[in-house]
């Protein structure tokens, strides 16, 4: 039985009729830039996040680009972050012309390694930009102290994120000065399209992030700032808010899944794979990565079977070609090239049913025990 890695239409068939009626309710009303739903859609995930503030945004990439904007960083600034992460983490810094500071990941969460960041701390350091890798919060309690004793903010990038809860229980989007999340369909609450949001509980730094997204301007066609187009669309923001009532249903389920894997795989541990380790209170899950030295042999077996498999990430971003003016050479960072290298993220969406599940572990153990 093929297993996809990711099945949307499998989520849509349930919320079909309903987003819909949302969809209809934007067409009817022809509101599409800003307005209500995009209001509403703010307010509601503040409040899930628990902090006051949402500004919708064009994608989880626009959410960094406009939050680090909103910090003043440019030309000759430093910002901290890990080398393990979607390309755009480290690509909005860059594009500000400041400089990713790489720093090595913890090798049994992913995420980055608190202990390595103050020795990267220099005065040209602008802030710290951990990212909640996978849908496990970084060690927020580690990095917000050595922040606060630099006096630095912190920008989580908490696009795989919404949802996690730190060992205190507090959510990804409260941890930090500001939170950036991406609702690109294939994460836990993804949209029809591209879509994302900065919250924050700073009322100046929310002000700040209105007028960025609409090229600065405040008041209207007056631009005392440089901004961008970083809009959130109205039906993008419609459809989100049908899916965020249900996204905690969601995350069980993929918890669910998870543990299915956990047991499953229990046998093979430590010898063969690794399963997520799990450090935070809440973990969302949205990749379930497993890690083995034979990873590249499993994922040809898996997809020979059509079960779906990828490699978050194969390149760590220290190493991508556009960085190399930056000087890190292979074994720089020898946790992030380690994992690289031996990762693999198995289908783990809410939806899979349990001849799913068993299909993909049973693939996997025939693997090991060949
Ligand atoms: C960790 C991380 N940061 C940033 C982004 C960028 O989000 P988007 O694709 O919505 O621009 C993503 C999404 O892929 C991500 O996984």
């Amino acid at each position: 039985m093929a297993v996809p890695l990711l099945d949307l239409k499998a989520q849509f068939v349930g919320i079909e009729a309903e987003v819909r009626l949302a969809m209809d309710r934007v067409l009817a009303s022809q509101h599409f830039i800003m307005g209500p739903e995009v209001e509403g859609l703010e307010r509601e995930v503040a409040a899930y996040c628990g902090v006051r503030y949402g500004i919708g945004v064009s994608s989880g990439t626009d959410a960094l680009l406009a939050g680090l904007m909103a910090l003043g960083i440019g030309p000759g600034d430093e910002v901290v972050t890990t080398p393990y992460s979607f390309f755009a983490t480290a690509g909005a810094i860059v594009r500000l012309g400041a400089r990713p500071v790489f720093v090595d990941i913890e090798p049994i969460t992913y995420n980055i390694d608190p202990a390595a960041i103050e020795a990267a701390i220099t005065p040209a350091t602008k802030a710290i930009l951990p990212v909640h890798l996978f849908g496990q919060c970084a060690d927020m309690e580690a990095i917000s102290a050595i922040a606060l004793r630099h006096g630095l903010p912190v920008i989580e990038d908490a696009a795989q994120a919404i949802g996690s809860e730190d060992t205190g229980g507090r959510r990804a989007g409260a941890l930090g000065l500001m939170a950036c999340f991406s609702f690109f369909p294939s994460k836990n609450l993804g949209c029809f399209g591209d879509g994302g949001m900065v919250v924050t509980d700073d009322e100046a730094l929310a002000d700040r992030l209105r007028v960025l997204r609409v090229h600065g301007s405040k008041p209207k066609y007056h631009h005392a700032v440089i901004g961008g187009n970083f809009r959130l669309d109205a039906l993008q923001a419609a459809v989100l808010r049908v899916k965020l009532v249900r996204l905690d249903g969601w995350t069980e389920a993929r918890q669910r899944n998870a543990k299915f894997y956990d047991q499953a795989f229990a046998h093979l541990c430590p010898d063969h794979l690794t399963v997520p380790a799990i450090r935070q209170r809440r973990h969302i899950f949205n990749q379930y990565v497993i890690r083995t030295g034979r990873r590249d042999a499993l994922m040809e077996h898996l997809r020979s079977l059509g079960i779906g498999c990828e490699v978050y990430y194969p390149g760590p971003l220290h190493l991508q070609p556009c960085f190399a003016d930056l000087g890190y050479r292979p074994g720089s960072m020898p946790h992030a090239e380690a994992a690289a290298g031996q990762t693999l993220a198995l289908p783990i969406y809410p939806e899979m049913t349990s001849q799913q599940l068993a299909e993909v572990a049973g693939a996997v153990t025939d693997f090991f025990q060949a």
